[in-house]
Order: C-alpha cells, then sequence, then structure tokens
C-alpha cells in the first residue's frame, strides 16, 4: 500500500485532481490517500498558502500529488515552498507530439530538468531606497546536483545528448557557476554529448528545430518559461505533466495554474494531471500500470472523439477521464 498526499490546492487544480483520483480509485493498486491544504483558498481560510500540516503530511507519504495554486497577493507561493521543503530538487518536465494533437512537429521528445531550489525564484525580494531588489541565488553545489540530474536521467532515456540553458554573457557570477558546474559535471559522462545555449536563443531553437532536443537543463525561472513554451510546442499546458524529484521523496503536478479562465466549467485538460500521476507511478515502481495508463490517454488523444475545448473539442474534464478508464479496462 502507498500513501500518496494529495494537495490539489484550488481552481481547476480541484478538478483535475478529482479527475485523477477518480482514475486512481479503478486501479488494482491500494492507495491511502491523505489530504493536505495549501493556496488561495487556503489562505483565506487559515492565514497561510502552505500550513504546517500539510507538510507533514506531505512528507510522511510515500509520493505527493498536487493540482494548481491561484497565487495570494503579498504571500510566498506554496508549491515553491513545498518543493524546497521536501527538497524535490529536479523539476522533471517531458515534451512530447502525441498523435492527433495539432503539435508544430511530430517528432517532439524532450525533456526539461529545471533546478527547484534557487535562483530567482528563491522569493526573497526587498526595497532599499527608491529601489527594488529581487535576489538570484546560485550555488555550485545545487547546480552540481542538477547537472547530474540531468545526465542520469538521459542515461535512463537512453539518449545521448544534455543541452544546458544559461545567460552568462550577462549574470557572469551566477550563470557562470551554473555553466561551469554543467561541464565539470559533463566530465564523469564521457559518452554523452554536451551543448549550452543563451536562454535567448534557446527560446527560439525550441522553435525552429525542437526535434534536436533530448535532455535541458536550466536553472529556475529559466526552466519554468520554457517549460510552458515547450508546452505551447505540442498542444498546450493540458498535455505537460511534471515530477519533482529528491533523495527521498517525489511531488508530481501538471506544468499548468489554477487557470481562473477555465476554473469551475468542468472543461480544463485532465491529461497533464493524470501523466503527473503515470510519473509517480513510474517513481514507485509500477511500471506495468504507468505504461497502460499512459497508453490510454495516448489512445484517447488519438482517437480525436472525446476532447476538452484545448485541443478543439467540447467534452468535458470527466468525459476525458471516464474515456481514459474505459481504455484501460
Ligand atoms: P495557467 O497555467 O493557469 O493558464 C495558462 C493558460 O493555459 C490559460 O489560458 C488556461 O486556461 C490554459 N490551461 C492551463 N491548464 C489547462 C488545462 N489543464 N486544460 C486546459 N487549459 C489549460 O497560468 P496563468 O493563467 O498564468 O496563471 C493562473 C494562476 O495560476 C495564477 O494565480 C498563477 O500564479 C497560478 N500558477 C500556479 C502554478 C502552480 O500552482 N503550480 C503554476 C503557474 C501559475
Ligand atoms: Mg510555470
Amino acid at each position: 500500500m502507498y500513501n500518496i498526499a494529495i494537495i490539489s490546492g484550488d481552481g481547476i487544480g480541484q478538478e483535475v485532481m478529482s479527475a485523477c483520483e477518480f482514475l486512481l480509485d479503478k486501479l488494482d493498486i491500494n492507495f491511502s490517500f491523505k489530504y493536505g491544504e495549501a493556496g488561495f483558498d487556503c489562505f483565506n481560510k487559515n492565514g497561510t498558502t502552505l500550513p504546517e500540516e500539510t507538510i507533514k503530511i506531505a512528507n510522511r507519504s510515500d509520493a505527493v500529488l498536487f493540482g494548481a495554486s491561484t497565487s495570494t497577493p503579498g504571500e510566498p507561493s506554496p508549491i515553491i515552498n513545498l518543493r524546497k521543503a521536501l527538497n524535490v530538487y529536479a523539476n522533471i518536465r517531458p515534451i512530447k507530439s502525441y498523435k492527433g494533437v495539432n503539435c508544430l512537429r511530430d517528432d517532439i521528445d524532450f525533456v526539461i530538468v529545471r533546478e527547484n531550489t534557487e535562483g530567482l525564484y528563491s522569493q526573497i525580494e526587498y526595497s532599499e531606497d527608491n529601489k527594488m531588489i529581487a535576489e538570484r541565488h546560485i550555488t555550485k553545489k545545487a547546480s552540481k546536483r542538477i547537472s547530474k540530474a540531468a545526465f542520469n536521467l538521459c542515461i535512463k532515456r537512453e539518449e545521448n545528448k544534455v543541452t544546458c540553458v544559461h545567460k552568462s554573457n550577462v549574470l557572469k557570477k551566477t550563470d557562470g557557476i551554473f555553466k561551469e558546474s554543467f561541464y565539470e559535471t559533463a566530465k564523469k559522462y564521457p559518452q554523452i554529448k554536451t551543448e549550452d545555449y543563451y536562454v535567448d536563443a534557446m527560446a527560439m531553437y525550441l522553435i525552429t528545430q525542437p526535434q534536436n532536443f533530448d535532455v535541458i537543463v536550466a536553472s529556475n525561472l529559466f526552466g519554468d518559461i520554457l517549460s510552458d513554451e515547450s508546452a505551447g510546442l505540442v498542444g498546450g499546458l493540458g498535455l505537460a505533466p511534471s515530477g519533482n524529484i529528491g533523495d527521498h521523496n517525489g511531488l508530481f503536478e501538471p506544468v499548468h495554474g489554477s487557470a481562473p479562465d477555465i476554473a469551475g466549467k468542468n472543461i480544463s485538460n485532465p491529461c497533464s494531471m493524470i501523466l503527473s500521476a503515470v510519473m509517480m507511478l513510474d517513481y514507485l515502481g509500477e511500471w506495468e500500470t504507468s505504461n497502460n495508463i499512459k497508453s490510454a490517454v495516448e489512445k484517447v488523444i488519438a482517437d480525436c472523439k472525446i476532447r476538452t475545448p484545448d485541443l478543439g473539442g467540447n467534452s468535458s474534464t470527466m468525459d476525458v477521464t471516464k474515456a481514459i478508464v474505459q481504455e484501460l479496462i
């Protein structure tokens, strides 16, 4: 039996999590779900976006599923703080073309490995005289750790190239150390090709030659921005899952946010959340089940009959979820 922490958050976080739980309940695997609060609704109720109790539930679990949360003015981001609290330092974001989806190309298959614990998302901001300052912390330790995660993932995926993204021509110290740590780590993986690009050029290459990338490693903010751009290459955020992996825990969540523009309408695409649960099952070693769910999702998407409006259909979140479950039976 697996202890799974469920933190739905708010907005479509709750809708896609309900869909995901509906599917998990249909599997031949025993889960014990423990529920934690986080996000905007949680702040209005408890005065904090991430209660200690939620961190405890997450820490005691075998894995965490997170939905999405709406940002709360003046308050820290619960998901950024939860990733830090669990020390899940590697944010793994696979991007792939699915059959039946209007993608930029049909041979896109890469993964972004985003550093999760530092960078411009330190949330250390203050004012000095009339100046607003945001601190960008980059350490050699975290940079080497994320590079190592990227090279190991490259081996696991049986691919042969890791691309490092940075802006060391301008951010000479912080991104200087990020790039240097990447190449130092690369020495231990002589069989893997390496390359590095400035983030602005990379934003263009992702559009002009996305088929040429295998594993991309980036600092926190750059990795975040390139993830949404990459999702746009393959049909949007409804198809972009992620896993946050540390040495002792894993937290799985869609790349998207709480989507207030479509929240409450039961039209959000549940695939990114369900594919995040697939990543969780892989992490837990339940490979057969994870492969079956992945195939079921691919089949429903390829059929083009039951799909949410973001993919051009008019089905609901639950219609899509039930179609995926139907494929599993
Ligand atoms: P968003 O990711 O929520 O939405 C961007 C666009 O993608 C919207 O048009 C939305 O309708 C669409 N979209 C996202 N997920 C979808 C899905 N599953 N199915 C169909 N369409 C989908 O980003 P946005 O609008 O910039 O931010 C909304 C709120 O979410 C903000 O309060 C932001 O701070 C928060 N946010 C939270 C994150 C998290 O909890 N991990 C991550 C990103 C943003
Ligand atoms: Mg993001």
